[in-house]
């Protein structure tokens, strides 16, 4: 067989770790790959983008990895040992009598809300232990995900500097008040952040992709957990490369290497939930939907190209098309950001960790004939693929420590995993060594298995802590205290998780190590408050949190939309009028009013009255009537010859085109303006001061916008400032936005303060609306947005995208979302007796997520 490219896992140094070079007597995986392969995929002489035998060579590290373990476990001191680790642990944590342990305080909390979270992190500050609190976990991670030597004093100077910033952040934000919003404020502050290095557009790039991503997420798939994952590893990816770039690096060739690193890490993460997740899935595919899927993805690994779209089922198809088209930019994009030789590496790797996972999952839980090590081999090589990886694509030196720590941390991070998830596990069917071990050999006295002299996976996990401890970390204090604190972190959540009882069941089953002295310490660790709660475990949770209550409110948000555009469609078309003799222009309206449209306006004001004032309901109809009147008679003038001259509007031709008469149109406009006006007389049980107040209000704003249209007009002859140009379309978009909220505000006869902080969510809404508007007029095309595209430029108009280029018009459009998002907290209080607290708040998020995210 030709092999093109000699196996080179990243440097690993094969001596280094003193691995024997062991033959390739075993059965090879490599011709069953190539079997597997269709022809198309391998040139005439047979070369292949990586070489496949990878997998085996891996697999020989991973081997050699389990038999180091395998002969701790036979060492009959480790545990004493480790016990008496475990002991000074227990005396630094009971040395500091009167303080009040981490684990209770986290627990007491119950931190799972993002509100819960800051509060704690409030007391640790008021405790005085935030910083060491940082400390550990920002050290942890330097050691885990960077695969660093803690021990340097590079490396303890950029913890220190880390841990600092993330400190400062934390006493500014504690600093607010509840009601300041700080969800949002973590977006916010990484945009601030990627802005400080330039990166701001990629940054806006991926907040696209990932609201893309969650969108179409299958419902089949856990999308909290794939995106928390997906956010994971851009993170990780973007912290190797943030960490590992010389202070010296120019700005230019900084911003270049961010931005770089954030795309890399969203096309590689993007695997997890898109490969990964959808293969484990029991319902999104089918067996043999599963199968072609996965030949696809292991084709284009192998052949360095993106291979045809499989075929799907008729419910599959379109979700799958999406699916295969973002992994296909991924593939296109690893592999041309990168040199060859790079690229190579990363599908190398990309390959080892496919199959391990591969291998991993089609193992059966009803199975008994499988080796310790056979279990353990893919389970190694898919935990520590996944960070060699992340470090494998950046352009940052060679660096074998890293691979040697990586490499073999990897299986102790799944193993506090597996042990947290052992019943889901075992509901779902998945071999770990635990649900095997569980399953199979719990009620065996002797402990016993099969081509294994391994007796029980709990020991091999311990062994794993203990390799750690002295081989790869050299007994250095500081990372022994660290692992030990995790391990017992993952039988505490545990603990917690099942509760005592069940705990001690497990305890008993599989969870002992038959050294009593030790099993008895640990125990003792577990049990008891002390300080083992991490600040990664809590910002994960946090990310998974803003994805679950993001992912719940889009849910309730688009049926919500819906139902109140249903509606605002029943009550918009006009009836007619006694004085009235023909149709003809009632059907012109008409014609207009019901081609559609998003309803945005209508569905503001509904929202407004019904949910946050309480306002009667007769009320509510004739609001909605006059804002769907007041906009469609705008835009009926704006596609006008004299002003835009546009042939198409809702997917249908415009008013003047249809009719074959600007008269008749611009007639219909005026007519439109006036039933607005006549609606407002219908607003019953409202004090009448109020409905003339508002009256005022809307027959002001009507003018306003004709003066916005007249700038929008004359700003063909000359490119406006920033100033005019929001001015602009304050008057002509803004202000009929506004208008849903106000009008509301009026007739609830609003206090001041509060209208205040209204009008200005609607300004920075009204405004994200219109350059989305000039965005999709950019990029968008006639089937989609229902009017044509390209308008703005032709005419040579002022819009934000003629006037700043699309880049800075989409970092505006962000600017006002974020603006926005900070101001939605002041929908979080409504009226006593109403139920549905928050929900408003909720909506007008989702709202603004539906303004810049859509597509027409
Ligand atoms: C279009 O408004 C005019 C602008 C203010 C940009 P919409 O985008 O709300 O139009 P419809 O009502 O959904 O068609
Ligand atoms: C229109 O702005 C604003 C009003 C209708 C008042 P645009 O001219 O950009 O709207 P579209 O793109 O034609 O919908
Ligand atoms: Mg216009
Ligand atoms: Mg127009
Ligand atoms: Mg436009």
């Amino acid at each position: 067989m030709v092999l093109q490219i000699r196996f080179n896992c990243s440097g690993f140094n094969q001596k280094e770790l003193n691995l024997p070079l062991i033959g390739h007597n075993h059965r090879s995986s490599t011709d069953s790959i190539i079997n597997r392969l269709s022809s198309t995929y391998i040139d005439a002489d047979r070369k292949l983008f990586i070489s496949t035998d990878s997998y085996d060579v891996a697999a020989q590290k991973a081997k050699w990895y389990f038999r180091e373990l395998e002969q701790i476990v036979h060492k009959s001191d480790f545990l004493q040992q480790l016990r008496i680790d475990l002991l000074q642990l227990n005396n630094r944590f009971t040395n500091k009598p009167g303080a009040v342990a981490l684990s209770s305080l986290e627990a007491a909390e119950d931190i799972k809300a993002t509100v819960d979270s800051w509060s704690f992190l409030k007391k640790l500050s008021a405790d005085k232990k935030l910083k060491s609190y940082l400390n550990k976990s920002v050290t942890y991670i330097f050691m885990r995900d960077l695969g660093k030597d803690v021990n340097l004093p590079s490396v303890s100077k950029a913890i220190e500097e880390t841990v600092d910033k993330l400190h400062v952040w934390i006493s500014k934000n504690n600093a607010k008040s509840a009601h300041n919003n700080q969800e949002s404020f973590s977006t916010s502050w990484l945009y601030q952040k990627a802005k400080q290095h330039g990166a701001e557009s990629t940054f806006i790039w991926l907040m696209g992709k990932l609201a893309k991503v969650q969108k179409n997420l299958p419902n089949e798939i856990d999308q909290t957990n794939g995106m928390r994952k997906l956010v994971k590893i851009i993170a990780g990816v973007v912290m190797h490369q943030l960490i590992d770039m010389p202070k010296s690096t120019s700005p230019k060739r900084r911003k270049r290497l961010i931005e770089k690193a954030i795309k890399l890490g969203y096309y590689y993460g993007l695997t997890y939930p898109l490969v990964d997740d959808l293969q484990d899935s029991a319902s999104a595919l089918n067996c043999q939907e599963k199968d072609s899927f996965n030949q696809a993805i292991r084709n284009s690994l192998v052949s360095g190209k993106v291979v045809e779209f499989p075929e799907f089922s008729a419910k599959n198809q379109s979700r799958m098309r999406f699916i295969y088209r973002e992994l296909g930019e991924s593939f296109e994009y690893i592999r041309s950001a990168q040199s060859a030789q790079k690229a190579q590496q990363f599908f190398q790797q990309a390959f080892i960790f496919f199959e391990a996972q591969d291998i991993d999952r089609k193992r059966k839980l009803g199975e008994k004939n499988y080796s310790y090590e056979e279990i353990f081999i893919p389970l190694i090589l898919k935990s520590a693929g996944c960070r060699l990886i992340a470090r494998d694509m950046l352009e940052t030196n060679d660096d074998n420590t890293f691979d040697r720590n990586t490499f073999c941390f990897g299986i102790y991070n799944q193993f506090n995993d597996d042990i947290k998830d052992i019943f889901d596990d075992i509901e779902e069917g998945n071999v770990t060594p635990y649900t095997f071990g569980l399953l199979n050999h719990a009620q065996d006295e002797s402990l016993k298995i099969a081509n294994s002299s391994t007796t029980n996976p709990y020991l091999i996990y311990w062994a794993v802590v203990y390799y750690l401890i002295y081989k790869v970390y050299q007994n250095n204090p500081r990372c022994k205290q660290l692992i030990l604190e995790r391990s017992i972190n993952a039988h505490k959540s545990v603990f917690t998780n099942i509760g005592p009882s069940e705990y001690l069941s497990l305890k008993t089953k599989l969870l002992n190590t038959s050294d009593e002295p030790f099993d008895q310490m640990l125990h003792e660790l577990v049990v008891q408050p002390n300080d083992v709660a991490w600040f990664d475990k809590l910002v994960s949770r946090h990310v998974a949190e803003h994805f679950d209550v993001n992912g719940q409110n889009k849910e309730h948000f688009k049926t919500k939309y819906q139902r109140i555009q249903a509606k605002v469609d029943e009550v918009i078309p006009l009836c007619s009028h006694p004085r009235l003799n023909t149709a003809n222009l009632l059907d012109a309206a008409n014609y207009s009013l019901t081609a559609g449209g998003k309803r945005i306006r209508s569905v503001i004001a509904y929202l407004m009255m019904d949910e946050f004032y309480q306002l009667p309901s007769e009320s509510i109809k004739p609001v909605m009537q006059l804002l769907e009147y007041m906009h469609t008679a705008s835009i009926i003038f704006d596609d006008k010859p004299s002003q835009d001259n546009a042939d198409f509007r809702r997917g249908k031709p415009t008013l003047h085109k249809q009719v074959n008469c600007e008269a008749t149109a611009e007639l219909a406009g005026i007519f439109l303006m006036m039933r607005a006006v006549e609606v407002q007389t219908n607003i019953g049980t409202v004090d009448p001061k109020l409905v003339l107040q508002s009256l005022a209000y809307a027959a002001n704003t009507t003018q306003a916008i004709c003066e916005g249209q007249v700038m929008d007009l004359q700003s063909k002859k000359y490119a406006l400032d920033m100033n005019q140009l929001e001015r602009m379309t304050e008057l002509k978009t803004g202000l009929a936005i506004e208008a849903a909220f106000m009008i509301p505000a009026i007739l609830a006869d609003e206090n001041d303060i509060q209208k205040g902080h209204i009008k200005q969510f609607a300004r920075h809404l009204g405004l994200a609306f219109q350059i989305k508007d000039d965005l999709l007029d950019h990029e968008g095309d006639l089937a989609t947005l229902g009017k044509p595209s390209q308008q703005d430029c032709a005419v040579n108009k002022s819009s934000f995208v003629t006037c700043l280029g699309e880049n800075k018009a989409r970092e505006k459009l962000f600017e006002h979302y974020f603006k926005a998002y900070q101001l939605s907290a002041h929908f979080a209080v409504v009226k006593a007796g109403n139920e549905g607290e928050g929900e408003v708040k909720g909506f007008m998020q989702s709202l603004l997520d539906y303004v810049v995210y859509r597509e027409n």
